[in-house]
């Protein structure tokens, strides 16, 4: 197969940043996804519904002319959260979920929540009114190995927090392990996850490569070979509960590359090519538009875009780095090639 076409795709995870790096990065999400799941932390982050809203107008004022997207916007939970913001959220109609960062477990998260049983009021009203739970899925222990943070996350904190809040939906973002797969596939109704292109095609070895890889740093950071087989298989398995979430989350160069540098991976300039190449070698490139274009939408209550997007087989080189305001920005795979391209994209979010 030379060619594919796919109902238009939603990034169900994306970091979009703010001001100039906002602009450096939207035309790569806008041209390729109708609409995404835009996360909230943001330096001071999206507590309100009204910062959401605010933000949510930069972001579409970011928009190159004639192009059309749909941010779909989050709140990030905290400590002081409480269940009117929620109901507030739910009646804007533009805020779509709410993030569970528990504070200290990655990148601007510092203002999550320091134990959800302190937000379990919040979460109560979020199942009242349909609303979706994002979570960042580790344990923030710093005595607990940095790989199996996960893993204990899912017996200390999701599942009892799935168990207290059964109607509850929950996305568990960005998995990296076969627990997580398994936690997610044989889970009660109403839990999903997203999984990136970076935890499909790469294992922990990426971030040792010749050398230390800053760029291949992201959290939860790259699993075991056996972590990355079993979130393929699930993929590739076409089950509705896992959906494309690129967590395209850029950083100056020189806060990756540095004595300690900032996690995440630049993403968006191929976020849904590096995803073509994950399915082509399952042989599962016909489970990618369920993937990417049905499972988050309907997971969300969204309708499915009506537009198309057309891939082609043929190779192309990813330039060194990007602009990024007055920085430069490396994207994965930064001089090197990547199997698939865009050939055409068509249609408006739905
Ligand atoms: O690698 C990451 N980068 N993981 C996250 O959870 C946050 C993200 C960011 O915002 O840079
Ligand atoms: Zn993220």
């Amino acid at each position: 197969m030379t060619s594919l076409v796919i109902r238009r795709p939603d990034d169900c995870h994306l970091h979009l940043r703010d001001e100039t790096a906002l602009r450096a990065v939207l035309p790569f999400t806008a041209t390729r996804f109708a609409r995404a799941i835009v996360m909230p932390n943001l330096k001071p982050p999206i507590t309100t519904t009204e910062l959401a809203l605010a933000y949510r107008k930069r972001i579409l004022a970011a928009l190159p002319p004639g192009v059309s997207f749909e941010p779909l916007m989050t709140l990030y939970l905290t400590d002081q959260t409480t269940p009117q913001e929620i109901t507030r959220a739910q009646a804007s109609g533009t805020v779509h979920g709410a993030k569970l960062y528990p504070a200290g477990a990655t990148t601007h998260s510092d203002a999550g929540v320091t134990d959800v049983r302190r937000i379990d009021a919040v979460l109560e009203r979020m199942a009242e009114v349909s609303m979706v739970l994002q979570v960042h899925g580790e344990v923030t222990d710093p005595d607990v190995d940095m790989f199996d943070r996960e893993a204990r996350f899912i017996d200390e904190v999701l599942a009892p927090l799935a168990e207290r809040h059964r109607t509850l939906r929950v996305v568990f973002e960005h998995i990296t392990t076969r627990a997580a797969v398994q936690f997610v596939a044989s889970g009660r109704k109403g839990i999903a996850a997203t999984v990136t292109p970076q935890h499909l095609l790469m294992n922990r070895n990426a971030l040792f490569e010749g050398g230390l890889r800053p760029h291949h740093y992201c959290l939860p950071v790259l699993k075991a070979e056996a972590d990355r087989a079993a979130l393929l298989a699930a993929v590739a398995g076409g089950s509705e509960r896992f959906f494309l979430g690129t967590d395209s989350a850029p950083h100056a160069r020189a806060a990756k590359e540095t004595a300690c540098g900032c996690a995440g991976i630049f993403s968006a300039h191929a976020g849904i090519e590096l995803y073509a190449e994950a399915f082509e070698a399952a042989g599962a490139l016909d489970k990618l538009e369920g993937f990417a274009s049905c499972h988050g939408a309907d997971f969300y209550g969204l309708p499915r875009n009506t537009g198309t997007l057309t891939l082609t087989r043929e190779p192309w080189e990813v330039p060194q780095h990007y602009p990024f305001g007055a920085d430069e920005l490396v994207p994965l795979r930064a001089g090197e090639r990547i199997a698939w391209r865009i050939a055409a994209a068509r249609g408006a979010p739905a």
